[in-house]
């Protein structure tokens, strides 16, 4: 279970049930590729698994890399105003080979992170009972780890550039930037979940033998705020040494704090071993709540799969469970968690990626059926 909790505003009206429950308002935006097939039946999922304990509106935006062909832009000039009067974004994944990927990312998801400060990137990478982990003899029980990513700053910030372009002489920087306050406040959001987690275990993804400068920083800063949190044994890794670790040993690993570059990869990895990148959600959360929060699954546009219909949807439907777990509704969230199990344990439809079978919409319409 997520431990987000939602203190937002609401408003009171009557609830499917008669009752009165809370509602919000969701943009949508499903982007390209197989996001466009994962997100539809994510909010089928949503609304029935919401029902009688909020209200949602979901409001859908065509943003992406198709109308970035259209008018050259990935969003609308306002668009970051428009998502900002929303209680949260479901996003799919954006990206397409027509479209240079820096620019889908650096137009889209980037500034949405960073304009509404999202920075903590919550990542759970989880073994669901019945998937199979291409790590053998690997039980549920060995692989539950979840990854608190800085989502802010970082490998990621964009400052930099390029010199004397397409000559001999071309240099190009990427300058990472960290700051005490960002480190700190990410610390303080892995220190606190680890501490309300059973195994109470942290490890900082860090690299301060050869980055001297960020990741001492980087090292500092967790060592300061370790020590306001006892309970929590912690310990750091160099990155490299973690993804190891996270293959030899990932019954070892509980909470993962990460940078943004160390933290995007070891996703990936920790998705792998959970089964399939297909099946890992992500929440892109601001926790003071002062803007909306993104939920999406953590894979990408999957152009070499896209339109064919056998993505596997449960990356979406399981961050879209997060999101209602962000807003409050917290059994709403673990109905939804637990219908994935029970499909996945009870051998139900899955996709190919989880060597099955079964289509996007098969594996959606069984967890429905579930709920
Ligand atoms: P990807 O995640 O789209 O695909 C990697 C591999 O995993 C592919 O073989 C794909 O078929 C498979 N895969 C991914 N999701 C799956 C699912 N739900 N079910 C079954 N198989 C799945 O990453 P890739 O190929 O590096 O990037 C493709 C495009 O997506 C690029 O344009 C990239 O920039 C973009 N991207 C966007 C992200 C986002 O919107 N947050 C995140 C990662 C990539
Ligand atoms: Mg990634």
């Amino acid at each position: 279970m997520c431990d987000v909790r939602c203190a937002g505003s609401w408003k009171l009206e009557a609830g499917t049930e008669g009752v009165n429950v809370k509602s919000y308002r969701v943009a949508v935006i499903a982007g390209d590729g197989i996001g466009r097939e994962v997100i539809p039946v994510g909010i089928d999922v949503i609304q029935k698994a919401a029902t009688g304990s909020c209200a949602l509106e979901f409001v859908e935006f065509p943003w992406g890399c198709e109308f970035y062909r259209r008018h050259r832009r990935m969003m609308d000039v306002d668009g970051l105003e428009t998502l900002q009067g929303f209680d949260a974004i479901y996003l799919g994944a954006i990206g397409d080979p027509a479209v240079p990927d820096h620019v889908s990312v650096w137009e889209l998801i980037l500034p949405i992170r960073q304009r509404f400060d999202q920075y903590v990137n919550l990542r759970p990478m989880r073994l669901l009972p019945g998937v199979r982990s291409p790590l053998a003899g690997r039980a549920p029980a060995d692989i539950d780890m979840i990854c608190v990513r800085e989502n802010s700053e970082g490998e990621y910030s964009g400052v930099g550039g390029r010199l004397h372009a397409g000559t001999q002489h071309e240099v190009a920087e990427q300058t990472s930037v960290f700051t005490r306050r960002g480190v700190e406040r990410i610390a303080k959001f892995g220190f606190e979940l680890a501490s309300r987690r059973p195994r109470k275990l942290l490890a900082s993804a860090t690299k301060s033998n050869a980055m001297q400068h960020t990741m001492v920083l980087w090292d500092e800063a967790l060592e300061a705020v370790a020590k306001e949190y006892g309970s929590v044994s912690w310990r750091k890794y160099h990155v490299d040494a973690l993804a190891a670790r996270m293959i030899t040993d990932p019954a070892s690993l509980d909470v993962i704090v990460a940078s943004n570059l160390f933290g995007d990869i070891l996703t990936d990895l920790g998705a792998a071993v959970s089964g399939s990148l297909g099946v890992a959600p992500g929440a892109n959360i601001n926790p003071e709540r002062a803007y909306p929060s993104m939920f999406e699954p953590i894979h990408g546009s999957a152009p070499d799969i896209a339109g064919k219909g056998i993505a596997n949807p449960i990356g979406a439907i399981w961050a879209g469970a997060l999101m209602l777990d962000h807003l409050g509704a917290t059994t709403a969230h673990d109905r939804m968690v637990s219908a994935i199990e029970r499909v996945l344990a009870e051998d139900g439809p899955r996709t190919p990626d989880l060597g099955g079978r079964a289509t996007t919409k098969e594996v959606a319409s069984a967890i429905l059926q579930t709920l």
